[in-house]
C-alpha cells in the first residue's frame, strides 16, 4: 500500500511517517522544505532502515500536484498535513495561511476527485472547538466562530472536504488533535520550531537547556484550580499512530461514513503550572519562569473526550505527560550539541 504523507518531514508528519513504514506502508513524503529540513529524512531512515520516496514540491502550484499524481498513480492514501500553523503570524498575514493551507488542500482534492477511489486524512485541530461549554470536549460540541485565520483555515478546510465527500469517491477522516508534544524516543526526530518557539513545550526544554532566560506563563488568574489555562497534551507519537488506525479504517472501508471525525488527545487536562512542574521532575532541575499577562486568544480549558478514538478506532494515548515531556527533553539536549 502506497501513502502520500504531504508535510511529512514535519513534526507530526516525520513521526507518522516512521509508525507508516514500521506497519510495512510505502510512503511518499511530499514536502517544500519551509518549516524542515531534509536532514529529518535520514532521521527517519536511521529509525526505521528505510528511506521514504521524497518529492521536494510546493503545494501551492497546481501544475505540481497534478504532475505528482500523474507520476504517482497507484497511491492508495493521502494523510494531508502540509499547512502553515503559527497563529500569531495567521494574524500579520492572513492570505499566506489562506493561499497555503487552502489552495493546497483544493488541488489535493481535485485530483483525488478524479479517481474511482480515494483515501484522505486530514490535520484538523482542537482550535475549531474555541472555548468549549463542557469539558471534555466530545466531537459534538459546536464549531466556533474561529479566532485566527490559521483557526479559520481548519474549519475550511472541514468543511471543503465534507462538501467533496458528497459528490465523489473521496472517503474521508477529519482529526482533531490537542496539543501534540514531545519526540520519538530515540530522539532521531523532533520538534523543530523557527525562531523563537510560541507553543509551551518547546519553550521549556529551550529555557532548560539554555536558550532562553525564562519561560513566561502566561496569566494565573483563569479560573481553574492553580489559575493556569489547562491543555490536553499528547505525545506525538501516539499522535502518529492515530493516523496509521484511521488509514487502516479507510483502506478496510467497513461500516465507515463518508467523513467521519475523530478528536485525538488523552483526555486529561494538565496547567501550565503541571507541565511545568513535570518537566522540572524529569529533567531534574528547576526551570526559571515568571507569571506575565495571559496572552491574547488564549481559551480557558480545553481537554478531549476520547470515547469516539477509542471506541471506533481502536486508539488510545499510552504515554504520560512525564514521559512525553522526557522526550521532548531528550531531543532538546540532542539538538543543542
Ligand atoms: P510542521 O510545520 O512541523 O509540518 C508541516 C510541514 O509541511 C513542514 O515540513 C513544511 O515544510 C510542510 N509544508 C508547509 N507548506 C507546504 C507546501 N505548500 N508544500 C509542501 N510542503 C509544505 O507542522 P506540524 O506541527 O507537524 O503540523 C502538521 C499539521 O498538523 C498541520 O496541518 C497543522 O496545522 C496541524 N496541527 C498541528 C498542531 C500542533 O500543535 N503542532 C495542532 C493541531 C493541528
Ligand atoms: C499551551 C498553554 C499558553 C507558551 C496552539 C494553537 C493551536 C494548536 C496548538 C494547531 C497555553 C501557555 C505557552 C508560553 C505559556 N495548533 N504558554 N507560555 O495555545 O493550546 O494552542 O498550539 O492547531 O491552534 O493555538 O498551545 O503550546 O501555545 O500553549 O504560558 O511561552 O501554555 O498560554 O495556556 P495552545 P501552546
Amino acid at each position: 500500500m502506497k501513502i502520500l504523507v504531504t508535510g511529512g518531514l514535519g513534526f507530526i508528519g516525520s513521526h507518522t511517517v516512521v509508525e507508516l513504514q514500521n506497519e510495512g506502508f510505502e510512503v511518499v513524503i511530499v514536502d517544500n522544505l519551509s518549516n524542515s529540513s531534509i536532514e529529518v529524512l535520514d532521521g527517519i531512515e536511521r529509525i526505521t532502515n528505510k528511506k521514504p520516496l521524497f518529492e521536494n514540491i510546493d503545494l501551492r502550484d497546481k501544475k505540481s500536484v497534478q504532475d505528482f499524481f500523474v507520476k504517482h498513480q497507484d497511491i492508495d492514501g493521502v494523510i494531508h498535513f502540509a499547512a502553515s500553523k503559527a497563529v500569531g503570524e495567521s494574524v500579520e498575514n492572513p492570505l499566506l495561511y489562506y493561499e497555503n493551507n487552502i489552495n493546497a488542500l483544493v488541488y489535493i482534492l481535485q485530483e483525488l476527485q478524479a479517481k474511482a477511489k480515494a483515501n484522505f486524512i486530514f490535520s484538523s485541530s482542537c482550535t475549531v472547538y474555541g472555548q468549549a461549554e463542557t469539558m471534555p470536549i466530545t466531537e459534538n460540541a459546536p464549531v466556533q466562530q474561529a479566532m485566527s485565520p490559521y483557526g479559520n483555515t481548519k474549519q475550511i478546510g472541514e468543511e471543503i472536504i465534507l462538501d467533496v465527500a458528497k459528490v465523489s469517491n473521496i472517503n474521508a477522516i477529519l482529526l482533531r488533535y490537542f496539543n501534540p508534544i514531545g519526540s520519538h524516543p530515540s530522539a532521531e526526530i523532533g520538534e523543530l520550531p523557527l525562531g523563537v518557539p510560541q507553543n509551551l513545550v518547546p519553550f521549556i526544554t529551550q529555557t532548560a537547556v539554555g536558550l532562553r532566560k525564562e519561560l513566561s506563563v502566561f496569566g494565573n488568574d483563569y479560573p481553574t484550580p492553580d489559575g493556569t489555562a489547562i491543555r490536553d497534551y499528547i505525545h506525538v507519537v501516539d499522535l502518529a499512530k492515530a493516523h496509521v488506525v484511521a488509514l487502516q479504517r479507510l483502506l478496510e472501508n467497513k461500516n465507515l461514513d463518508k467523513v467521519e471525525t475523530f478528536n485525538i488527545g488523552t483526555g486529561t487536562g494538565s496547567s501550565v503550572l503541571e507541565v511545568i512542574y513535570a518537566f522540572e521532575k524529569v529533567s531534574n532541575q528547576k526551570l526559571p519562569y515568571k507569571i506575565v499577562g495571559r496572552r491574547e486568544g488564549d481559551v480557558t480549558e480545553a481537554y478531549a473526550n476520547t470515547d469516539k478514538a477509542n471506541n471506533v478506532l481502536g486508539w488510545k494515548a499510552k504515554s504520560s505527560l512525564e514521559e512525553a515531556l522526557a522526550s521532548a527533553w531528550k531531543w532538546e539536549q540532542k539538538i543543542k550539541k
